[in-house]
């Protein structure tokens, strides 16, 4: 967490200088804003979420082409965007040969694989703005990055490799946005793109936590599924996921995090709650040999009625619930699980789509969720 901490510090730094250019002479704070740049970059900060939010007019739209939106951009969400990243990397091991940034913007998950040591990385827009920015802050990194210009929705032309990551950060739910056909137009996209990984490739999606776009995200993710693809995260399931038949019901993952100060002075003036790092996301890959028995937690612990504690978890079938009898031997690493965990169990009871622990049961912690 520290190394995300530094680098991210930096390259606050460096926008902000950039953004400062010319005012070499006046001294800045380099971490955050004065009152007057905050009156400023708020105004842009807050025009640009009312346009990717309420009535989305500036979707589809090449925003970033605008100067000032562009700042708004790099001093909110680029930041925003960047951690969301580097969180899921936490959680996900990656080869670090290639990489290639669908919908790039001003680079945020682009420099985000710089800065966890991928060596070649492409970022692709049709902003030309945006991928100008990338080059300039690409003199910022030791690593190779190399623009193209690509249009999401009508062009296919895309660099000639294998890849061993793949990302759409935020930019799915911009394509193909008022098409009746829309999933199937993204399926489409994201199944040609699965032909340029690499054998153990990813493809890392990630969209907003609202309510519309997360649950087209989960359409998306169950027709991926029926067409053969894996989630490696935040569900490891492959089956058909239910949530989208239930109109209330949805599903993004919120994780703990300290706001830079630039994202927390920005978010308080425009009353945008950025406590929590929310995010609707997918990490997918072509093939994988997940085990039966591995799920991870995608709850916090419930109280039941009858006062047992609960989890719901998900694994390669499905959703189900978790419960533990109390003479457990493993009973208190039961009661340390935690939303985002990866677990392996055996031998449990099994009704009503439940687990039981029983004495004879093994729960084994894969892997704890490092960052709640
Ligand atoms: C919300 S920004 C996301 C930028 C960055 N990936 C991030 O995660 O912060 C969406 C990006 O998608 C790009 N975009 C939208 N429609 C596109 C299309 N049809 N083809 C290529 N890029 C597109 C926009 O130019 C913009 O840079």
């Amino acid at each position: 967490m520290d190394k995300i901490k530094k680098d991210i510090s930096k390259w606050i730094k460096t926008i902000l200088e950039l953004w400062r250019d010319g005012k070499k002479n006046i001294k800045f704070p380099e971490d955050k804003l004065t009152n007057d740049e905050l009156n400023i970059i708020s105004n842009y900060v807050k025009q640009i979420s009312a346009g990717l939010t309420e009535k989305r007019e500036l979707v589809g739209t090449k925003y970033l082409n605008n100067k000032n939106f562009l700042y708004g951009y790099l001093l909110f969400y680029w930041i925003i965007s960047y951690m969301q990243l580097r969180f899921i990397l936490l959680d996900v091991d990656v080869n670090k040969k290639s990489a290639i940034d669908f919908g790039c913007g001003p680079g945020p998950l682009s420099f985000a694989l710089a800065d966890i040591g991928v060596r070649n990385i492409f970022s692709l827009d049709n902003s030309n703005n945006a991928l100008d920015f990338v080059s300039k802050l690409s003199s910022f990194t030791n690593q190779k990055i190399f623009t193209k210009l690509w249009d999401g929705q009508n062009d296919m032309d895309i660099p000639s490799g294998k890849f061993d990551v793949v990302t759409f950060g935020h930019i799915i739910n911009e394509l193909w946005k008022n098409d009746p056909d829309k999933i199937a137009k993204r399926v489409n996209l994201v199944e040609k793109i699965g032909n340029i990984l690499n054998k153990d490739g990813i493809i890392i999606i990630i969209e907003p936590a609202l309510h519309n776009t997360t649950k087209d995200l989960i359409l998306l993710r169950n027709q991926l599924v029926e067409k053969g693809f894996y989630i490696l995260t935040p569900c490891i399931n492959k089956n058909y996921c239910n949530i989208v038949d239930k109109e209330t019901l949805s599903c993004h993952t919120d994780f703990n995090w300290t706001p830079p100060k630039i994202v927390e002075q920005i978010a308080n003036k425009i009353n945008l709650k950025k406590d929590m790092l929310k995010m609707s996301f997918l990490v997918i890959k072509k093939e994988t040999a997940e085990a039966e028995d591995i799920f991870r937690i995608i709850s916090d612990p419930m109280l039941s009625k009858s006062g047992k504690i609960r989890f719901f978890i998900c694994g390669k079938n499905g959703k189900f619930t978790l419960k533990s009898d109390k003479d457990f031997s493993h009973y208190e690493d039961f009661l340390s699980l935690k939303r985002g965990d990866l677990i392996q169990i055996k031998d449990c009871d099994f009704a009503e789509n439940t687990f039981t622990l029983k004495f004879q049961s093994l729960l084994n912690i894969i892997k704890k969720n490092e960052i709640n």
